[in-house]
């Protein structure tokens, strides 16, 4: 094979089209049909994001010296989301990448905690449900740390009991998840954080889905399961602002319940040639873009603009469920805590992933997971506008499914990632 080499220069407009052209058979998220990975709530809130997005896009914010802006909007931004997870105050936090970097972090704090207070033990683990991101595994590889999953509850909410008896002496971390992403339910956070608590580690709530629309579910009225720092024993939480804050990719936000937990997430030597280094996250440089369109969306949505697309996402969520819970061939795997769902086949001559595949021919994008063999639904603001065609092409699809060369084929499983 020959590489192909960048040849000459091009006017922009020939590249502009060809931007545009690359994207052809891209999922629409922007009109609501991809029910995972992109977040809308419209076009006016996607035109601030962007337009601050490109004001900072180049901007560094890797030393807020030279950018005391970017201080100043992640300062405000951090500020906010200790005030959405009732943070006490000595809370404190940092802006990520978003989930995976925040969940990383909180791996990394917990083993430094360990080490500032025990040097001796080599052999650290976390215990957490088999229902917790798959980013946790992720920090259990780079840092070197033993990935305990125990088993979920019938209910698929994480099981105290089971967690409590994997709990050594080399545990550092506990985790809960709000709502735990497969099936979108809320983990018992009390009970964990508690067993976190009589054991003195830490305990990471992974909010990156739930964190903003369980705050706003609460302010209009719903009564929530505990999962934020009025929970005794939580001493971190992610929350993450490029899911249901409509920001632009690139923002999350991990909170700590004091400043001396937060220093155990950063880094900082001068054991090299140019001087002090200090870094919050993993990132050196990293882009202004999301911080500005973070701190914009925001402030344009305000409380009243999250409540309204806080409830629109909920209603959107509950309408499907209940739609699919009636649905004879279909069985939700649990009624939605937050926004999100999952549902599986409850006929044998209907293959779940044909269905996928069938929805996928009529445009719209659901995620495939297994164990069970299943589809995932991240509702969004967005799907206020496509629900009744949505749950149309279901029901067809269904149909399809269970009917023709496709009944007996099978779909394909797909994957949530990708590594090429
Ligand atoms: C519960 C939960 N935590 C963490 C993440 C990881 O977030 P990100 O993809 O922004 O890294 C996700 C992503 O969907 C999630 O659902």
């Amino acid at each position: 094979m020959t590489f192909p080499v960048l040849g000459p220069g091009r006017d922009q407009q020939s590249i502009q089209e060809q931007l545009e052209a690359m994207r052809i058979n891209d999922v629409s998220w922007r009109d609501g049909r991809a029910f995972t990975l992109a977040y809308s709530a419209g076009q006016d809130v996607l035109d601030v994001a962007q337009d601050a997005y490109q004001r900072f896009a180049n901007e560094n914010a890797l030393n807020t010296d030279a950018f005391p802006s970017l201080r100043k909007m992640a300062n405000d931004v951090v500020n906010t989301v200790l005030g959405w997870t009732h943070a006490p105050d000595t809370g404190a936090g940092f802006m990520t990448s978003g989930g995976t970097e925040s969940l990383l972090l909180a791996v990394r704090a917990a083993r430094q905690r360990r080490r500032r207070q025990d040097k001796r033990q080599t052999d650290l683990n976390i215990v957490l449900p088999t229902s917790a991101h798959a980013a946790f595994e992720k920090a259990c590889s780079y840092f070197e740390v033993t990935s305990r999953r125990v088993d979920v509850s019938p209910d698929w909410r994480a099981d105290s009991l089971a967690m409590s008896n994997a709990i050594d002496d080399g545990t550092i971390l506990l985790i809960a998840s709000a709502p735990q992403y497969p099936q979108g339910v809320i983990d018992p956070v009390s009970e964990i954080a508690q067993l976190a608590h009589n054991s003195q580690i830490n305990c990471h709530v992974d909010a990156c889905m739930g964190g903003v629309t369980l705050t706003y579910l609460e302010q209009l009225g719903n009564d929530i399961s505990p999962w934020d720092f009025r929970v005794e024993g939580v001493t971190s939480i992610s929350v993450d602002l490029h899911k249901y804050g409509y920001t632009s990719k690139g923002a999350g936000v991990l909170v700590h319940r004091s400043k001396e937990l937060r220093n155990d997430q950063t880094f900082v030597t001068d054991n090299w040639l140019g001087g002090a280094y200090g870094s919050s996250g993993i990132l050196g440089t990293k882009s202004g873009g999301p911080i500005a369109s973070a701190w914009a969306v925001m402030h344009y949505l305000g409380d009243n603009g999250y409540e309204r697309v806080t409830a629109s996402a909920r209603s959107t969520a509950l309408a499907i469920a209940n739609h699919i819970d009636k649905h004879p061939s279909l069985v939700l795997l649990a009624q939605p805590e937050a926004t999100l769902l999952s549902f599986a086949s409850n006929d044998e001559r209907l293959d779940i992933f044909t269905l996928a595949d069938n929805l996928r021919r009529r445009g719209w994008y659901l995620d495939r997971q297994s164990p069970p063999p299943s589809l995932h639904l991240t509702v969004n603001a967005i799907h206020n506008n496509v629900m009744t065609l949505f749950l149309q092409h279901l029901d067809e699809a269904v149909t399809e499914s269970m009917s023709g060369a496709d009944a007996t084929q099978g779909g394909s499983q797909g994957a949530y990632g990708t590594i090429d």
